[in-house]
């Protein structure tokens, strides 16, 4: 059955290794990211954002495939189904169709009113036995039609937000979602420390994972990073992986163009992609 994150994330930070968070859009990634993390027996996290929850048919869909593949895949390795950068009714509705932990985006709005709307979701998910995520400062970049500044979380901000109860903390610390511009300053070690400093045992969640140095990874890890968010590295090793096997003209040959052997050389690539990150989190054999 789906765990709430907790308890994977307080080992993670006592053990200073990272849980893995990886976007789900479909059942060849739920699929692939699911049976990485039992071959290397580590926890793992999938995460949905609004959008990819909308493209499969709804939250309750997600659930449905998701507990389907627990049981009939046989995993034993711990799983959190999360909603990834989720609007405050988008948390809601994830609460009711079965999620086992819900992150509540509220970088947007003034520091005042996320810490209402965090309070409000940080009590349902706490009756509930859910684990929450919240956010201050942004993350820079796009995803899925959430856009963000990039702006340094202010640590005294994050303490308050922290003082809520959350399960788990994103502060922006120069971190961007999908590819890294050339001219990237690369991540705020100074922020993350600060931040760490202020919030002491909460668990700091990495977005943008995709394309960040792996030893600035290591180092945001070092520093009290316990969750890194990776779904842009995925989509372009499956696109990668799909254009090579049409390319070469093996959707021609045969029963080539079956969408079972068509979906299977990305399915490969998101395994070998999740197996990477995985060991460079530290989170293979953690489970
Ligand atoms: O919330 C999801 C992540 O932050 C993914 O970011 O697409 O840059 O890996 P990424
Ligand atoms: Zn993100």
């Amino acid at each position: 059955p789906l765990v709430n994150a907790k308890e994977m994330l307080t080992k993670a930070k006592a053990g200073h290794y990272a849980v893995g968070q990886f976007n789900i859009n479909n059942l060849e990634w739920t699929k692939a990211i699911l049976l990485t993390a039992e071959e290397l027996n580590s926890p793992v996290i999938l995460g949905v954002s609004e959008g990819a929850g909308k493209y499969m048919c709804g939250y309750k869909t997600v659930v449905g495939m998701v507990n389907g593949m627990l049981e009939e895949l046989n995993i034993t390795v711990p799983v959190a189904l999360h909603l990834d950068h989720g609007s405050y009714e988008g948390a809601k509705a994830c609460i009711e169709a079965g999620f086992s932990s819900v992150m509540f985006d509220g970088s947007h709005y003034d520091i005042d009113e996320n810490v209402a709307k965090t309070t409000e979701l940080v009590n349902i998910c706490n009756e509930k036995g859910l684990s929450i995520e919240a956010e201050v400062g942004s993350i820079g970049g796009e995803e899925d039609g959430v856009i963000g500044a990039g702006e340094c979380a202010d640590p005294e901000e994050c303490k308050r937000i922290a003082d809520l109860g959350v399960t788990m903390l994103a502060a922006g610390i120069g971190n961007i979602h999908g590819k890294y511009p050339a001219n990237w300053k690369g991540l705020s070690f100074e922020t993350l420390d600060a931040v760490q400093q202020k919030t002491g045992d909460m668990p700091l969640v990495l977005h943008g994972g995709s394309g960040i140095p792996d030893e600035m990874v290591k180092k945001a890890i070092t520093l009290g990073v316990s969750k890194v968010n990776v779904n842009t590295e995925c989509q372009l090793a499956f696109a990668d992986a799909t254009r090579k096997y049409i390319e070469a003209g093996k959707d021609l040959e045969g029963k080539g163009f079956d969408p079972r052997k068509l979906l299977a050389p990305g399915f490969e690539a998101i395994k070998a992609t999740v197996k990477e990150k995985m060991e460079l989190f530290g989170s293979v054999n953690k489970a």
